[in-house]
């Protein structure tokens, strides 16, 4: 059994030793450690926690964000550690190394990171025997696969026309990532004309999958951008919008890492990331699913962007600064905060904010 206050504990004990070691590699010895640690099931979640989304039901609203479990090695972990989904990815059709070490920077004081990472993985074909056995060890938990394109490919839309087709089959959702600042070029998928051609191939790849494909977009979008792409979402039948990705803009920090280039995430990212999902409920009127992402630490900052309009949530950066324990510990505030709210489910505080 995951115990919970133990493990916090003992994350706290560990977190300064932790902090000495560079980003990646603590990162790398984390996954290590999922890998082999041997771990209870999955707490049991709240049911009024329990929501449906896209057709797919999640335990929990809370999910891991992709860039954690870049290869797919380690998603039944992150369930049985109380996240409601994880999503896995970027996957690029093929293995790529992404760009120079050092890569990754916490920046402490702002309880923030900053990462150039540029799709380092494996490549789909390494992941997807594993996934197919992850598959069997998720319980109730979602499994969501996202994929980008190889940074040298000379036909993007092609890229995600491969990962479509290879990793439909083993996700519960797969999700189109155009939105990374580390990949020189992606970001323009998002403009319209291209999104549409991108979107339009990657339904038609998708053949008789049913699994439903999410989109996610950058916090960096002006007003006339969102329209676009929630017009070209919902032409496309893009079933949830992920908002957002990391910023490469530059909120008040006082890390001294601030000025490394890369997508920064955490607390900074928070406001900006709150505005983008609210703009975006505006834009679509509720009509397109919503998943907010981007500086939530708390179960407060979730209920937040439920009530804001998103159905979902992932988190991060925040589990780096918090510990292993975030997600259950999140998940059992937040039922509480509900049912003080006089709520009797998500989907009844989805967008209460705004409706009113
Ligand atoms: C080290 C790192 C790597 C990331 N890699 C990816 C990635 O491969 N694909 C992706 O869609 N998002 C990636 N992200 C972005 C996160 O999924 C998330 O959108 C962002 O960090 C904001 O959430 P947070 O403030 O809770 O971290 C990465 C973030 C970090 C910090």
């Amino acid at each position: 059994m995951f115990k919970c206050h133990s493990a916090a504990m003992l994350y706290n004990l560990a977190k300064p030793f932790i902090f000495k070691l560079e980003a990646e590699r603590a990162h790398g010895l984390t996954i290590a450690g999922l890998k082999t640690l041997p771990m209870g099931p999955a707490p049991k979640a709240d049911p009024v926690l329990a929501t449906t989304v896209a057709g797919l039901d999640f335990p929990n609203p809370i999910g891991m964000a992709p860039g954690f479990d870049k290869n797919g090695e380690v998603p039944d972990a992150l369930i049985r550690m109380g996240f409601g989904f994880a999503e896995v990815g970027t996957l690029t059709p093929r293995a790529q190394a992404g760009n120079p070490k050092p890569r990754i920077f916490r920046l402490v004081e702002d309880k923030a990171v900053i990462n150039r990472l540029g799709f380092n993985n494996r490549g789909q074909d390494d992941a997807m025997s594993r996934l197919e056995r992850m598959r069997g060890r998720m319980g109730k938990g979602v499994l969501g696969i996202n994929i980008g394109a190889n940074k040298d490919s000379d036909d993007r839309i092609a890229d995600y026309v491969t990962g479509a087709k290879n990793m439909a089959p083993l996700a519960d959702y797969l999700t189109v990532n155009i939105s990374s600042p580390n990949t020189p070029g992606l970001r323009a998928l998002q403009d319209k004309g291209a999104l549409a051609e991108l979107l339009a191939a990657v339904m038609q790849a998708m053949g008789t999958s049913k699994a439903p494909v999410f989109l996610k977009v950058a916090p960096d979008l002006e007003p006339a951008d969102i329209d676009d792409i929630v017009e070209v979402a919902t032409e496309q039948k893009i079933a949830a919008l992920i908002i957002s990705n990391t910023t490469i803009t530059r909120p008040d920090l006082r890390s001294a890492n601030q000025s490394e280039t890369g997508g920064l995430s955490g607390a900074p990212l928070k406001d900006l990331a709150l505005q983008r999902l609210k703009d975006f409920r505006k834009a679509s009127g509720g009509r397109i699913p919503l998943i907010g992402v981007g500086g939530i630490a708390t179960a407060e900052d979730a209920l937040e962007r439920i009530r804001a309009g998103a159905c979902l949530v992932q988190l991060y950066s925040a589990m780096i600064y918090e510990g292993p324990t975030i997600a259950a510990s999140m998940a059992r505030q937040l039922a509480k905060l509900l049912k003080a709210e006089g709520f009797t489910s998500i989907a009844e505080a989805v967008g209460s904010s705004v409706d009113k």
